[in-house]
């Protein structure tokens, strides 16, 4: 039976478990370099005008199955769409998570690597060849990535087997202030380092031209992956959060605290890499080649270049417990596992295929097919395929098949609340979020 299932104990808990999933490795180094490409302050204002119109939609739409549903991905569907096989999507939730898991944290391993380098003074004197053929050789070693990648699963189990309250929500709401801290700092060093205008002015210089369709699309991806839409992940938090909070108030928090920390993350980079006049290359080869080598020659680097990793391993962390969170909580209530045997289980499932990604990355690797990695194939396949139709299916579930009456129920607390937008989201998520995701999921079947 299941007693008193366990909850967030406050709203600010909430917003700090749904935050923390949502800022994570995509926030800092994908999002800058995006925006820097893709005409700066255009692709900005374009990012900001998605995550607010559609972002806090259709993470409302999510949190609305998961508090009402009372349950994981799976049984909240089940609970609202009874006999029926909409629950489909719950199952879509439940493979993106261990698909997500996988790659993410063969990353996340790396952080623990890094952190443990910028302590030893590893990168200190050398050039931006000799970072990168360590990155290689790390790549290589046939101990230390599959040693950072257990090591890093271990802190998410260790987190996930306290419950929510005592676990997600007691370490989210310490990690997600330190980050902050963090991200002040470092935004504050970069900021009065001369040359620090010519990397805001790339970040922020609205470039008109550069508006076309593929980056109002590579905009809308990166939101979607930002905000963890079309997963579990929101649905499964939605169901911990108390009836009495806001989830319109909720939502808006956590999607400006994710842009908010995408933001800071462009305002480190840039004005940093620009004072040595570098700019600054795309995807992981910035965060753990790019920067270590710009922070050795800068003043204070050694220490710098530390808290930027633990910023790195904390946004990772508090994303990996949120993907293990969703597959705990299905087969706990599910399955009827206890919670110790399914964060074992949900651990050690989502490390083999975790372990096969970052033996991928090895030169000599044979889980490569055609020029692409397992852990590529991982990537690709949640963040281009199983999120966009999970977030096609969710929001064609709320608008389609539920009835407007139990959305509006659900997000004024029967009433209570008084939501003046509530109409204009359901516009949203009826007419707007199904076709602009069938757009992006088209544009990038095409491109790759
Ligand atoms: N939102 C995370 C990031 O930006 O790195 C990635 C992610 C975490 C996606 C959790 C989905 C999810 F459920």
């Amino acid at each position: 039976m299941n007693d008193k299932r366990d909850g967030f104990g406050s709203k600010l808990g909430a917003i700090a478990a749904a935050a923390g999933s949502a800022v994570g490795l995509g926030n800092i180094y994908r999002f800058p370099c995006l925006a820097g490409e893709n005409g700066g302050g255009a692709f900005l204002l374009i990012y900001v005008l998605i995550v607010l119109c559609l972002g806090i939609p259709i993470m409302m739409a999510e949190f609305y199955i998961g508090r009402r549903g009372g349950k994981n991905p799976v049984g909240s569907i089940k609970a609202l769409a009874p006999k029926s096989h909409w629950n489909l999507i719950g199952y879509t939730g439940i493979l993106a998570a261990f698909v997500v898991l996988a790659f993410y944290s063969t990353v996340s391993g790396w952080t623990l690597e890094y952190i443990y380098k910028a302590i030893t003074n590893y990168f200190a004197d050398k050039d931006i060849a000799a970072i990168e053929q360590g990155f290689t050789e790390f790549h290589n070693n046939p101990f230390r990535p599959y040693m950072w990648q257990v090591i890093f699963m271990g802190m998410t189990a260790f987190i996930i087997f306290k419950g929510i309250k005592d676990g997600v929500e007691k370490y989210t709401k310490i990690l997600m202030p330190a980050l902050f801290v963090i991200l002040i700092i470092l935004c504050v060093k970069s900021l009065t380092m001369d040359g620090a205008s010519e990397g805001l002015k790339f970040l922020f210089k609205p470039d008109f031209s550069k508006v076309n369709g593929t980056m109002f699309l590579a905009a809308l991806g990166q939101a979607f992956f930002s905000l963890s839409l079309g997963m579990g992940a929101l649905i499964t938090y939605g169901s911990y959060i108390s009836k009495k909070d806001n989830l319109a108030t909720t939502s808006l928090s956590v999607v400006v605290a994710d842009t908010m920390v995408a933001i800071l993350a462009g305002i480190i980079i840039f004005p940093a890499a620009f004072s040595f006049g570098i700019q600054p290359e795309a995807g992981v080869g910035l965060a753990f080649n790019t920067l270590p080598m710009i922070f050795d020659k800068m003043v204070g680097g050694y220490f710098f270049c530390i808290i930027f990793f633990i910023l790195l391993a904390i946004a990772a962390l508090t994303s990996t417990i949120s993907l293990l969170e969703v597959i705990v909580t299905f087969l706990t209530e599910e399955h009827g596992m206890k919670r110790n045997t399914a964060t074992w289980f949900g651990t050690l499932v989502s490390l083999f295929f975790g372990i096969f990604c970052t033996l991928s990355l090895r030169q000599d690797s044979v889980f490569v097919f055609g020029d692409m990695t397992f852990f590529d194939f991982m990537d690709k396949f949640s963040a281009n395929i199983l999120l966009p139709i999970g977030a096609l299916l969710i929001v064609i579930f709320v608008a389609w098949k539920m009835k407007k009456e139990s959305f509006y129920d659900e997000i004024t607390n029967q009433n209570t609340l008084k939501i003046a937008v509530k109409g204009f989201v359901f516009f949203i998520i009826k007419y707007v979020a199904p076709f602009v995701i069938i757009a992006i999921f088209i544009n990038q079947l095409i491109n790759g």
